[in-house]
């Protein structure tokens, strides 16, 4: 069988990762996290005094630097920062209120694309993030882009936090996710855009087993072509 790339795109917290996990297990494909990655970046950034006090980053610092930075998944599918797992560091909202700014950076982005396309070599992959579909694999053999209603994705990760015992409001919740689909749709480098011939799946009313089967019959389809 030739090996195939599928590319899930869509908005912040709405369910990709998990979507994209349930098909990596059942058909054997390598999953990528690609927000994992942004997310390790806007660590080290931060970890290195790298963002100002209102959120800006300091472009110039990051720039040199960013050569020096491993981002990784471990065997385990965890995010690594030059080989310390960071998993739950890069989840906090800390790093999802600063991840957007650092994912704008043209810079930043060239660097991660770059690895992208490395990850996926010799193997199917199913890979997840903002850009997969219309920049990282244009060519790819099939392009989801998942979305759901803003409250829906913010009460879905309220719910997420709180039970990881972060002290967190759903207003401030919602207004990450509005914030970050903002910046997302709205930057000059990639912004999050449903790539022509994507597959809509809206799935606010959606259990995700539901979503893992209207999604499973995708990909099977994909496959007998
Ligand atoms: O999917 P996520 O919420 O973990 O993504 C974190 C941030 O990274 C989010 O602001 C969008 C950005 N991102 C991106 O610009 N391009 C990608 N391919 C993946 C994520």
């Amino acid at each position: 069988m030739k090996n195939i790339k599928i590319a899930i795109d869509g908005h912040s917290s709405c369910g990709k990762s998990t979507l994209a996990k349930q098909i990596a297990k059942h058909f054997g494909f390598t999953y990528i996290d690609t927000g994992a990655m942004y997310r390790t970046i806007a660590l080290f950034a931060m970890r290195n005094s790298m963002i100002t006090p209102d959120g800006t980053p300091d472009e110039n610092r990051l720039k040199e630097k960013i050569g020096d930075i491993s981002v990784t998944f471990l065997k385990d599918g965890h995010a690594a920062l030059n080989g310390e797992d960071v998993e739950n560091e890069i989840r906090t909202l800390e790093v999802s209120n600063t991840v957007s700014k650092i994912a704008a950076l043209k810079f930043v982005r060239q660097e991660m694309v770059t690895l992208q396309r490395k990850m996926a070599e010799d193997t199917s992959v199913i890979m997840d993030g903002r850009d997969i579909g219309t920049v990282v694999f244009p060519d790819a053999e099939l392009k989801i882009f998942v979305t759901a209603d803003d409250e829906v994705r913010a009460q879905r990760r309220f719910n997420e936090l709180t039970s990881k015992g972060e002290q967190v409001t759903f207003d401030e919740v919602l207004k990450n996710v509005r914030e970050r689909d903002l910046l997302d749709t709205t930057r000059e480098e990639s912004p999050l855009r449903k790539a022509d011939d994507a597959i809509l799946l809206d799935n606010s009313f959606m259990t995700r087993e539901e979503q893992f089967e209207v999604a499973k019959n995708f990909v099977d389809r994909t496959m007998q072509e």
